[in-house]
């Protein structure tokens, strides 16, 4: 009988596994029959921008936490597709940040090309993964939301790809029950238009602050604040722009901060991350890891070392994104060909236990992006995903770090070497500040040498 795989989530790291695949197939192996679940209507994960936040119509919490005029925070250059380059998408190199829409475009581009669409089941979330005991298949239970009906399957493997920033981590801090202004969380925040002329609050200061402040003085803002909990993020910011100890409680519309300082605000935006999150999974399948870059329990970061027949995706925190979803989804795809052994089970704890360790030990970020250009490095050697010049990945990384220290408001108006063709990104036709327009046409419209 034909042997199945499962995949949830046609996002990214879902996609990577379709494509893997598919790939091998064009190769002349014999692939197992390969069904993915996908609970939105289209495919591209956090890509497929949704204006709903809450709930969708059907119910189902909204996936995506993209908003508009969202450009990539990272360059291209560091999740660029090894089997589909921009150049070839595109029909020529593009800038280096590039908008949403853009992004969503090139990760369409390949797996149309690939044929896998029939291979997805829309609108189909997955509600229950078990393993039988006795045949060690997966009992996958799903929920089919168009005609409304629960149905099961089972199959040899399950790889979930159903990311990880998407349930929001959400503190509460005294007096918010009586705050008179907006409460949200980077989850739901849409339009940086909405806050025109309001004076705002993040907390936390990662990736989410540090954008949708820029957003939101992009758009007009009358002035940022940031809190923060551990350290501030200290790039120069904007002159009405300003860095802060942990909000201790709000009163009405007053913030007061641990330091004793307080502030009239119109609005706070909880920046504060996401959680691992799989309800679905039974509870010796479910993975509990932080955000970080060794997870728990994951065997070559992919494979479940308490079963390795489950496989979870893009679960790390994320330097590198689509280029390392491609290299785990090749490694687990010739686990599950017979091509790649995995080891014993101690073996595999000891891979996790080492990769924390190794982790543990890095002193900064550019440290960090090597010990993630590593991985990927490591991990493309064992297959036939094309091998390409991680050091130009990681050096594009370094270079954007630079950048961002010497100016926070024009960092995406750089360009790097593409890590595939070795080509130089021309720089985009209007500088990040000035440019309102994030649509695809727009992006592509002239591409002229401004620097
Ligand atoms: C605001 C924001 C901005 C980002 N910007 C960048 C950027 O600029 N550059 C970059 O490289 N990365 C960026 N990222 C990182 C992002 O995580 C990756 O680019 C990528 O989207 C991860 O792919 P994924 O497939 O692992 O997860 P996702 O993109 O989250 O896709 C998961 C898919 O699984 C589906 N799913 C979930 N649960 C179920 C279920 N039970 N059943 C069926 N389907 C299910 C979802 O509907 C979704 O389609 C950003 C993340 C966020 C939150
Ligand atoms: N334009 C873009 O491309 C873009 C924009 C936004 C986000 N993203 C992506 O989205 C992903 C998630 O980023 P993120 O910034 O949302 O999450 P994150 O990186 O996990 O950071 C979470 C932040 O919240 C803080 N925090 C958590 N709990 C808190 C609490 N109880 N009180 C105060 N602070 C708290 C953390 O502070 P501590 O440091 O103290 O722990 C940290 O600063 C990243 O991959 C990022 O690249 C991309």
């Amino acid at each position: 009988m034909t042997r199945r795989v499962a995949v949830i989530g046609a996002g990214p790291s879902g996609l990577a596994q379709l494509r893997a695949f598919q790939s091998a197939r064009e190769k002349g192996a014999e692939i197992p029959e390969v069904v993915c679940f996908e609970k939105q209507e289209d495919w591209g994960g956090l890509w497929n921008y949704s204006w709903r936040t809450g709930t969708d119509e059907y119910g189902e919490a909204v996936h995506t936490s993209m908003y508009r005029y969202l450009w990539s925070n990272g360059p291209k250059e560091g999740l660029e597709f090894a089997d589909y380059t921009f150049e070839e998408h595109f029909g020529r190199n593009i800038a280096s940040y590039p908008p949403r829409e853009v992004l969503w475009d090139y990760i369409k581009g390949r797996v149309e090309r690939a044929g896998v669409r029939d291979w997805i089941r829309f609108r189909t979330p997955v509600r229950r993964v078990e393993c039988k005991g006795d045949s060690g298949k997966f009992r996958v239970v799903a929920h089919n939301l168009v005609d409304d009906f629960e149905y099961e399957e089972e199959f040899d493997n399950v790889v979930v790809a159903s990311g990880h920033f998407s349930t929001p981590n959400v503190p509460e801090f005294e007096g918010f029950e009586s705050f008179n202004g907006r409460i949200l969380h980077a989850h739901d925040f849409r339009d940086a238009r909405e806050f025109i002329g309001k004076d705002i609050l993040l907390i936390g200061t990662s990736y989410s602050a540090e954008d949708i402040g820029s957003q939101c003085w992009k758009y007009g803002c009358r002035s940022v604040t940031v809190s923060h909990r551990t350290a501030p993020i200290g790039y120069k910011w904007p002159s009405t722009w300003e860095e802060v100890p942990l909000l201790r409680r709000v009163d009405r519309k007053t913030a007061l901060f641990k330091d004793g300082t307080s502030k009239k605000i119109d609005a706070i935006i909880l920046c504060t991350g996401y959680m691992h999150h799989f309800p679905f999974m039974e509870e010796e399948l479910k993975l509990r890891t932080a955000n970080r870059l060794a997870t728990a329990d994951l065997y070559k970061g992919a494979v479940w070392v308490h079963n390795p027949k489950l496989f979870y995706l893009g679960m790390q925190d994320q330097w590198y994104t689509f280029n390392m979803f491609d290299a785990q989804a090749w490694f687990v795809r010739d686990v599950m060909l017979g091509r790649i052994r995995i080891p014993s089970r101690n073996r595999m704890l000891q891979d996790v236990a080492d990769r924390v360790a190794a982790e543990d030990a890095l002193p900064d970020d550019y440290a960090c992006i090597r010990y993630q250009g590593d991985y990927v490095r490591e991990l493309i050697a064992e297959t036939d995903y094309p091998s390409f010049n991680v050091d130009a990945s990681d050096l594009a990384f370094i270079q954007w770090k630079k950048h961002k220290k010497a100016d926070i408001m024009g960092f995406r108006d750089n360009g790097y070497v593409s890590p595939m063709t070795g080509s130089m990104a021309p720089v985009h036709h209007t500088k990040w500040v000035d440019e309102l327009d994030d649509s695809l046409e727009g992006y592509l419209k002239t591409v002229s040498p401004r620097a």
